[in-house]
């Protein structure tokens, strides 16, 4: 791993998937709406438990953490502002600079205030300006405490299983509106890095993206090669050209490798084939594909920080397994020059895993959803030697 001693290592959340009760947003009132969804419930109950978590993150070895603010909860109705919501995350990024931990914060991770959803949410014209009112706010109030700024979480996955795939609220299945919601979110990326840099000019601004690696699902297909490079332009680079010049680093959530079938098939979900060892979720477990990726992203010549890179094993069988593979992937990326300064695995705490609710297990800490007890799982244990192996050498 990289000798520098700045590297960070830690592990990353997000708001509706772990802190439980937020009412506010558009996922909770689309749980509320078909008894057959899961519901997000208490989650893992971290809006009380933060001190703990934080202090167990400190306790496995962490010097980051990544978490997520609820923009519905500070913003209850439009420019309506929640002073308790407010100092609630103060409290909450203070526990984390007393615990030792740099902060990256996301500004938006999949959930949106009702009140922005049913006024059109990413479609309507001026959803950039109103997350910047937002963004304006979390800078004034929060700004101090913010050490890595992540605007958006993965804008072309969202984008797609909302708008294209109707897998996530608000269901649709649009071309023409998957284009939209990526151009707004890109203007309001552009937004929130002005609206950052004019408070803190020396904020560290970037995005986390979802990047995939691709392959053709069969080799002599021509349309899947297409498939591929299509599925790498559109996932992994069109965000990044729509807002070129507005990001200080590289935020990259690794998964898997997908392999493609024609270019209309959804890349993010493909399935491996049966000789490849996979997690609970049948996703691929692929570190060459981090490593391509990460090669992939010289071209922006930036700083990169693995911002999500995990998997669903509820037997903690693979996880350590998964983690000293990708970090050897990272490795290989750097001795082809690619600077990486930092590893965020997905995720701490078992969590709300969306659509697909409690069952898939992506924490290195168990969560009993009954009691909430916390129990670090083996693997924890071996990432955090790793860490001190790398932070010693
Ligand atoms: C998302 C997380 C999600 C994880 C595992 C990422 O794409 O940012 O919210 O839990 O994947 O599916």
């Amino acid at each position: 791993m990289s000798r520098q001693p700045a590297f960070l290592w830690g592990a990353a959340t997000s708001a509706h998937q772990v802190e439980g009760g937020n009412v506010h947003n558009d996922w909770w009132q689309w749980e509320r709406s078909d008894r057959n969804r899961p519901c997000s419930g208490l989650a893992a109950d971290h809006y009380h438990r933060y001190p703990e978590d934080f202090a167990l993150a400190r306790k496995l070895g962490h010097n980051a953490h990544r978490v997520s603010l609820e923009w519905s909860r500070i913003e209850l109705e439009p420019g309506e502002w929640n002073p308790k919501a407010i100092n609630h995350y103060r409290d909450v990024l203070k526990a984390m600079k007393r615990e030792g931990l740099s902060s990256f914060v996301t500004l938006h991770h999949f959930t949106n205030p009702r009140w922005f959803a049913e006024k059109g949410g990413w479609l309507q014209p001026d959803a950039p300006i109103l997350f910047n009112r937002y963004v304006k706010k979390v800078v004034e109030e929060l700004g101090d405490l913010i050490d890595y700024w992540i605007t958006i979480n993965e804008p072309m996955l969202y984008a797609g299983l909302s708008y294209w795939q109707k897998r996530w609220p608000p269901q649709h299945r649009s071309l023409r509106e998957t284009l939209s919601v990526v151009r707004r979110m890109a203007q309001a990326h552009q937004n929130a890095y002005r609206t950052i840099h004019k408070l803190y000019p020396g904020a560290l601004v970037g995005i986390a993206n979802h990047i995939i690696d691709c392959e053709p699902a069969r080799n002599f297909s021509w349309m899947d090669r297409v498939a591929v490079k299509v599925t790498d332009w559109w996932f992994n680079r069109y965000f990044y050209r729509l807002t070129l010049g507005a990001h200080d680093f590289l935020g990259v959530n690794y998964y898997a490798v997908s392999r493609l079938r024609g270019v209309m098939q959804p890349p993010f979900i493909a399935q491996a084939p049966q000789n490849v060892t996979t997690s609970d979720l049948g996703w691929s477990i692929r570190p060459d594909g981090l490593t391509k990726a990460l090669v992939g992203l010289k071209r922006y010549s930036l700083p990169i920080y693995i911002t999500e890179n995990g998997l669903a094993d509820k037997q903690d069988t693979q996880r350590a397994d998964f983690i000293r593979s990708h970090l050897r992937a990272i490795e290989a990326a750097q001795v082809h020059g690619v600077d990486v300064r930092g590893y965020l695995h997905w995720s701490l705490l078992d969590n709300f895993e969306w659509d697909l609710g409690f069952e898939p297990r992506f924490g290195l800490v168990a969560v009993d959803y009954k009691t909430m007890e916390r129990s670090p799982r083996p693997s924890a244990y071996a990432y955090k030697a790793i860490i001190e192996q790398a932070k010693n050498s």
